[in-house]
């Protein structure tokens, strides 16, 4: 909590408002892009699905079926169809990317040696 994010993508294109980290919301993973208003509301509306994105299921599987722990920080975009007009991914994709680079720094500075373990 307390990092500071990123407005703009560049200097003539800026989110209309600021980004925020929201810890613990029950986020979904697929292999696919997700990009249906409908779909995400049924998500919504049947298992409480409050975010969305194709790439921490891979991570995921991968550590889980290994026996490691995983934990994904995830950077929002777009707003998977519920937005007017034309999906921001192409637009907000990168300042996305670097608020959630943001993030994970943080968090691995925020972590005293004493919470690390070996596996
Ligand atoms: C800002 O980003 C938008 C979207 O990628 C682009 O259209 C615009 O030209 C950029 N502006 C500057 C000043 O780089």
């Amino acid at each position: 909590q307390g990092i500071k994010l990123d407005q703009c993508a560049n200097s003539t294109l800026c989110l209309p408002e600021k980004p925020k980290l929201v810890v613990g919301l029950k986020g979904a993973t697929s292999n696919f892009f997700i990009d249906n208003a409908a779909y995400t509301q049924f998500l919504f509306k049947t298992f409480g699905v409050t975010s969305l994105d194709m790439e921490s299921s891979a991570v995921v599987m991968t550590c889980l079926s290994n026996g490691y722990p995983v934990i994904a920080i995830r950077g929002l975009s777009d707003l998977a169809r519920t937005q007017k007009g034309d999906n921001t991914i192409r637009l907000f994709g990168s300042l996305a990317a670097l608020n959630t680079a943001k993030v994970v720094i943080g968090f691995v500075k925020s972590l005293s040696i004493n919470h690390i373990s070996r596996f």
